[in-house]
């Protein structure tokens, strides 16, 4: 069964296409951080926009690449939420049109349920149920995957997301946006010269919280009599080290808790060098997994979304062909009826 994934959400149009037997046949991505990077932030009109502008030609442009007619695909997924509402009705009514009119099912995925399947891309993958970190821009939360479309939020943030808190920081050190990668790279240059907060390391279960930390590192940033870029460094190397420690050390409690054996990570934070080294070391001495998807599908893409879609397809009938979205559906309300 050949499923084409179509990926919207926020700031990166993303087309692929999967087999169900074959695995990941190709993928390809539109980014729109240049266009964003001047307002510090995704404008969601602008980004609505430029959706309309790539999404055909990339589509045109996969099924040329890797031979394939438009006629065989038997299936058609893409993000129908949460996200940017504007930019979700781009994808969602040109999949819902497109399968109306091949005659095929349309199949709405959750944009977090992608993120978390992503390591099923791989060929090493994990065997169902496993506990997943999913920390991206919007999102920190660790959850207890049973099976597809069986997740529980065992642990969540209660204010910042861990890639807002990183691009809140790199943009503290005048690094851009999104400045996540950016600020991993800069740490890699900084010496442990400066001690940060690890927050709720020790309290509040496995909940989250990264707001103090942007406000910690605030008050060092003020501290400086001059920002030269060697402090900038070590700011840098103090914020992820405070991150990823309190990151990986949930994560062992979560393992712990469930007593699962293998944890997935994902979501554009998954791919922090210094998370995945530090879980890999933790991983030996504790006895646990760690399953990453390789980086390009750590940040969005449609390859998660056609796994997820392929993965779902049993779940799908030739529908009604709606035009909806869901910009704040819940990753707990998965299983309602679309
Ligand atoms: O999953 P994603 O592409 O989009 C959302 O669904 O949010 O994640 C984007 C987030 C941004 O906050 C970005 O700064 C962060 O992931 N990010 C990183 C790295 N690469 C991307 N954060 C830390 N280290 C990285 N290498
Ligand atoms: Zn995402």
């Amino acid at each position: 069964m050949l499923v084409l994934g179509i990926e919207s959400s926020c700031d990166e149009t993303g087309i692929a296409i999967y087999d169900s037997k074959k695995g990941l046949l190709g993928h390809t991505l539109h980014s729109q951080i240049e266009l964003h990077s001047f307002y510090g932030g995704v404008v969601p009109e602008l980004a609505a926009r430029d959706h309309i502008k790539y999404i055909i030609p990339l589509i045109d442009k996969l099924l040329e690449k890797n031979a394939i007619s438009i006629d065989s695909i038997d299936s058609i997924a893409y993000t129908a939420g949460p996200g940017l509402s504007g930019a979700l009705l781009v994808g969602s009514s040109l999949a819902e049109a497109l399968a109306y009119s091949l005659n095929i099912p349309s199949i709405p995925v959750h944009h977090l349920e992608g993120h978390l399947l992503a390591p099923m891309l791989e060929d090493d993958k994990p065997s169902f149920p496993f506990l997943a970190l999913l920390v991206s821009g919007g999102h920190t939360q660790l959850i207890d995957v049973k099976e597809i479309g069986k997740y529980e939020i065992l642990g969540d943030t209660l204010d910042d997301a861990a890639g807002e808190a990183f691009d809140k920081t790199a943009k503290l050190l005048g690094l851009g946006y999104p400045g996540g990668a950016v600020l991993s790279k800069l740490a890699d240059k900084g010496k442990p010269e400066f001690e940060l907060p690890r927050p709720l390391l020790n309290t509040h279960g496995l909940n989250f919280s990264f707001s103090g930390l942007k406000t910690a590192v605030l008050t060092l940033v003020k501290k400086q009599i001059e920002l030269t870029d060697s402090i900038k460094a070590n700011i840098a190397f103090a914020f992820q080290e405070s991150i990823t420690d309190v990151l990986v050390k949930k994560s062992i409690k979560a393992l712990k808790q469930t007593g699962y054996k293998n944890i997935v990570v994902s979501g554009g934070v998954g791919a922090n060098k210094q998370l995945r080294e530090k879980l890999k070391l933790q991983s030996k001495n504790e006895n646990f997994k760690a399953f990453f998807p390789k980086l390009e599908f750590c940040t969005d893409n449609g390859a998660m979304i056609a796994l997820a879609g392929a993965l779902r397809a049993h779940l799908s009938s030739k529908n009604n062909y709606k035009f909806s979205v869901k910009p704040r559906w819940k990753l707990s309300e998965i299983e309602s009826t679309f």
